[in-house]
């Protein structure tokens, strides 16, 4: 049956890697029979200079309509002074929330050709494999109320509003420990229950959805801790289960012990394993249109889509050897060049075509 894929660009460097991630999927239909149909929609400033929105109404109606939703990145100084609902990372948070995409699944993996890009002593990171589950539609981003309110004695308040309701910390949860079961079993729940009752809620109903997998070692770490072991000895995790904004701050650590952001990509599930798949990285507004970004987190990223949403893991395993192979005959964008020769943004993904038709053959 032919999947549909959205395809949204959005601002930055988002629609060159897009590019090279449309290359990748056309050669996936020519050399690998997939079958697949594309449509290009704008979000984020694009949506705003388009229709005067972040999410415009046809872009989500084309997001419900498809299989999964390809994004590139979104935001630029541009758009820095628009009203808040107006801003480009709006239009990703309404799209995270109007499709119901709950969980966020951040891994953060060290290739071995790349061990000499991470800051931290090579041993502490060769072989680094780590999922980050990170809740996405609740918390702190979205609980109501918030805004900026003035007090009775003229002074202004900022304020807004950490929720969790039972049944989407269970969710979170048993997406969490589905996943600790495919890896190495281990799960870490990062929280703050020293301090706060949204946290003493989430651990007790992790540790009652972990009855329900007793393969599974769960521990539970408060966020300052995590952060610190994130950077001490990572390699202690496998998966870790968090909030919405702590599983931010975490994922960029995390994604940054591997020194190479520019190589991850993500997915954004709902209950059904309809997603939404981009990179790590965000729109880079500095070195877009100068075909220095690294196309690979978003040519990842139409992996992680084939293994999550569109039940092709064998492609999804094609795409990540021809990557692998890439850096094998050491081709590098100027993110993980070091001191060596950089390929363009372009160079890179033809090479991922390249070697991706030498797998059919
Ligand atoms: C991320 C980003 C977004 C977030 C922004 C762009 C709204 O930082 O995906 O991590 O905070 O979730
Ligand atoms: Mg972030």
């Amino acid at each position: 049956m032919t999947k549909n894929i959205a395809l949204l660009a959005g601002d930055g460097i988002g629609p060159e890697i897009v590019a090279e991630a449309v290359k990748v999927i056309h050669c996936l239909q020519q050399e690998f029979g997939f079958d697949t149909e594309l449509e290009a929609a704008a979000i984020g400033g694009a949506g705003y200079d388009q229709s005067g929105k972040p999410l415009p109404d046809e872009t989500l109606a084309l997001c419900e309509r498809a299989d999964a939703v390809l994004f590139g990145a979104i935001g630029g100084p541009q758009y820095d002074e628009l009203e808040r609902g107006l801003r480009p990372e709006k239009g990703l948070l309404n799209l995270r929330s109007s499709l119901s995409l709950f969980s966020n699944l951040r891994p953060a993996i060290l290739y071995p050709q790349l061990a000499d890009a991470s800051s931290l002593k090579p041993d502490l990171v060769a072989g680094l494999d780590i999922m980050i589950v990170r809740e996405l539609t609740g918390g702190i981003y979205f609980g109501q109320p918030r805004g900026i309110r003035k007090l009775a004695n003229g002074e202004r308040q900022g304020f807004n509003t950490l929720v969790y309701a039972e049944h989407e910390i269970e969710r979170i949860a048993r997406s969490a420990f589905d996943i600790a079961m495919l890896r190495d079993r281990k799960l870490c729940s990062v929280d703050k229950a020293n301090v706060l009752e949204v946290s003493e809620l989430w651990r007790e109903v992790l540790n009652r959805v972990a009855g329900e997998y007793p393969d599974v070692e769960i521990s539970h770490m408060y966020v300052d801790n995590a952060s610190m072991q994130l950077v001490r000895a990572p390699k202690q995790f496998d998966v870790i289960v968090t909030t919405n904004l702590f599983g931010d701050i975490l994922s960029d650590t995390a994604a940054m012990l591997t020194g190479s952001i520019g190589m991850l990509p993500s997915a954004s599930l709902d209950e059904n394993g309809k997603g939404l798949y981009e990179p790590v990285h965000g729109s880079a507004p500095d070195i877009a249109g100068k075909g220095l970004a690294n196309p690979l987190a978003t040519i990842l990223s139409v992996a992680m889509m084939l293994r999550y949403s569109l039940q092709q893991p064998n492609l999804a395993e094609q795409i990540e050897s021809a990557v692998g192979n890439v850096l094998d005959q050491g081709l590098r964008t100027a993110d993980i060049a070091g001191t060596a020769q950089s390929a363009s943004t372009s160079e890179m993904g033809d090479a991922v075509v390249t070697a991706l038709r030498a797998l059919a053959r």
